[in-house]
């Protein structure tokens, strides 16, 4: 176990106005790569600067490295940190600047710079290190602030939106080697993201936020398999009678309210292109659409706040 959290509250007061950011949480966060999904507001970066202490409670407890006996100081020493806003220092180089990171580490002058070059070889930064990094571009800075996370060697990483900014072919380089870091290198990760299919390339765990409070704690396969199970169902008018009678076929149904007339279906036996062609007939409704449902992380927040509401 990496992370344990019990009744976790975290409070923000602004402008006299009170923001619950995390709401009475548990939480297990285990060895391995864990993704921590959840849309903009979620609460997502509040939880990770609360695992690094840069954050106090308002309520509950959050322990890293549980059941070991060592300060806080001494366990972040084995902590690596990407943050979501990039913290560089300008008017510096690269080698410098991650130097300067791997000494606050308690790495030593000539260790540091020797593993600063280490660490700027393998995020693919070459003779550019000797340039300044405020003349970056956007990529070049989140793999310097990667390579800044890595530079003492630690055995948990925490990155929070490593990939936000990147394009297409950046991105995939990026999760390249968090993969490889994940696991070649054997360390665990925990990693921020609002892209599915970054957690599927990478991550064995997945913690889904919302409003402050956990939705989903479990394997990533697990809930990429649920969410690839529905059909999604697009009807010409009476959504209401349709949806009613397939739910009195025993088939769960989920609106989804981003299009009048459309709802999800979990897959069922009886559940086909024909059968919902009838049922639509039945109702004076037209079978507009009958596909596969696109596995997007809306859907699965749609899916688990609908069941949330239910419960
Ligand atoms: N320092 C702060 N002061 C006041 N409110 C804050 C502070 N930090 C976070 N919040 C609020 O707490 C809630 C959770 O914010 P948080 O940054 O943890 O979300 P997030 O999931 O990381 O979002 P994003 O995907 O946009 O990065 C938001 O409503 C935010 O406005
Ligand atoms: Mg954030």
């Amino acid at each position: 176990m990496i992370v344990k959290a019990k009744r976790l509250t975290k409070r923000f007061y602004e402008q006299k106005m009170e923001i619950t950011a995390l709401d009475d949480i548990d939480l297990d966060i285990k060895n391995g790569a864990t993704a921590l999904l959840g849309p903009n507001g979620s609460g997502k970066s509040t939880l990770i600067k609360l695992i690094l202490g840069l954050l106090t409670p308002t309520s509950g407890k959050i322990e890293l490295f549980p059941g070991i006996n060592e300060s806080i100081g001494k366990k972040l020493m084995r902590v690596g940190y990407m943050p979501e806003t990039p913290s560089l220092i300008s008017g510096v180089n690269a080698v410098k600047f991650i130097r300067h990171i791997g000494m606050i580490s308690g790495l030593s002058y000539n260790l540091a710079l020797q593993r600063a070059h280490e660490v700027l070889d393998y995020v693919g930064i070459f003779e550019e290190r000797y340039r300044e990094i405020k003349g970056y571009s956007t990529g070049m800075k989140q793999r310097i602030l990667f390579a800044q996370a890595l530079v003492h060697d630690p055995e948990f990483l925490i990155l929070d939106e490593p990939t936000t900014g990147l394009s297409p072919e950046g991105r995939s380089e990026m999760l390249q080697l968090i993969s490889e870091i994940s696991k070649e290198y054997g360390k665990s990760i925990l990693f921020s993201t609002h892209i599915l299919p970054d957690v599927e390339k990478i991550c064995h765990n997945v913690i889904i936020l919302h409003l402050g409070k956990v939705l989903y704690e479990g394997s990533s396969s697990q809930i990429i398999k649920d969410a690839k199970k529905g059909k999604r169902i697009v009807v010409s008018t009476n959504v209401e009678k349709v949806t009613r009678d397939f739910i009195e076929h025993g088939m769960k149904v989920i609106k989804d309210w981003r299009q009048e007339n459309a709802f999800f279906v979990r897959t069922h036996e009886k559940l086909s292109f024909s059968f919902a062609h009838e049922i639509a007939e039945q109702n004076g409704a037209t079978l507009i659409e009958f596909r596969d449902e696109e596995v997007s992380l809306e859907n699965l927040f749609v899916d688990r706040i609908k069941e949330e509401v239910k419960a």
